[in-house]
């Protein structure tokens, strides 16, 4: 009997204690807290900080939420220096995000988000600038991160820096996109065996090499690469990808679906989102609509020759095509 009520109360301390709770208002101050609840009935706390422009806030608002379980810290219009390394420690953010701000660097240390190695599991940053010059590698300690999405931002380039986190096993998902990305570091993702997901469409990519990504892509789900200045794609792209299911190549210059760049990936596919494109429906495509189609979803239109313009490839028969 004094076991199980032990067992009991020890039930409801601990869930006392890992329940999501928002510090006193007057402690965060100008930001603001919010519990909300999920799909599973579970709660969770957002802080949302508007119009911050000193590091020495962002400090004392984070010291305020120590000891509390706030699943997400979301930054708007800040214009900020750094990301005081420090400020961090003892807090529980699963979640940072920041949007429509200004962020000059990551951290004022060789590290970013100290204290929050085990937590983090999403970066998320929106319409920010100077994101071309922060510091990827100064992310090496969070063991836990699994997503980094910058999107609608300055970012130019992604340099080796990012593959500087490359111990991170648990990355899942990169999404870069509706940047100004031109250029991409020769290896820049291939440390990240775990990939699921990387998304960089809308950005301004010509040229792509089959070393920047994992050389065995074994996890690698979903690859976006929509509205690209991509008029060609290595032989040896889709080699080595063995789970890719969604390929998004719309809005490029592409024109044609080369059989010896597209085979080993054509039968896997769940979706295949090639319009917007300059595609000849001629001979070439002919291995193609030769394949069985039938649990793919493909989403493609001839751009010529004349006679094609406007047909969906899927309608398009094998006897049809010429050269
Ligand atoms: C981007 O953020 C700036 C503030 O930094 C804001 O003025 C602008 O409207 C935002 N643009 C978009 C498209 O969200
Ligand atoms: C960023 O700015 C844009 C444009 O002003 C606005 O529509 C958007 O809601 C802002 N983002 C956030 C998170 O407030």
């Amino acid at each position: 009997m004094v076991a199980w009520l032990f067992s009991i109360f020890l039930a409801l301390a601990s869930c006392l204690c890992t329940k999501a709770a928002c510090p006193m208002p007057r402690t965060i101050h100008p930001c603001t807290c919010e519990t909300m609840t999920d799909e599973t009935g579970d709660d969770f706390s957002i802080i949302h900080c508007h119009n911050l422009h000193s590091e020495e806030d962002l400090t004392r608002i984070l010291a305020a939420t120590k000891k509390h379980i706030i699943f997400e810290l979301q930054l708007v219009d800040c214009i900020l220096r750094y990301l005081p390394h420090s400020a961090f420690e003892d807090t529980t953010f699963e979640v940072f995000s920041i949007h429509n701000s200004t962020l000059r660097t990551l951290s004022d240390d060789t590290v970013a988000f100290k204290g929050l190695e085990k937590n983090l599991h999403l970066i998320e940053v929106i319409n920010c600038t100077f994101v071309s010059d922060w510091d990827w590698s100064q992310l090496q300690n969070l063991k836990h991160l699994m997503e980094i999405h910058v999107s609608h931002s300055e970012l130019v380039d992604l340099t080796d820096s990012i593959s500087k986190i490359q111990h991170l096993d648990d990355i899942e998902g990169f999404s870069f996109t509706q940047n100004k990305i031109e250029v991409l570091e020769e290896n820049v993702f291939a440390p990240f065996f775990f990939l699921q997901r990387l998304t960089l469409d809308h950005n301004y990519i010509k040229q792509l090499k089959r070393s920047m990504l994992p050389s065995r892509a074994e996890h690698l789900q979903i690859l976006g690469l929509s509205y690209n200045y991509l008029k060609t794609l290595p032989a040896d792209m889709f080699l080595g990808m063995p789970a890719l299911r969604s390929l998004y190549l719309t809005g490029n210059p592409l024109y044609t679906i080369d059989e010896a760049v597209f085979k080993p990936v054509w039968n896997q596919l769940h979706l295949f989102l090639f319009y917007g494109t300059p595609l000849s429906c001629d001979c070439r495509l002919i291995w193609l609509t030769k394949a069985d189609n039938s649990k793919k979803f493909i989403h493609a239109e001839c751009y010529g020759p004349a006679s094609f313009k406007g047909r969906p490839l899927h309608s398009v028969q094998p006897h049809e095509l010429w050269c």
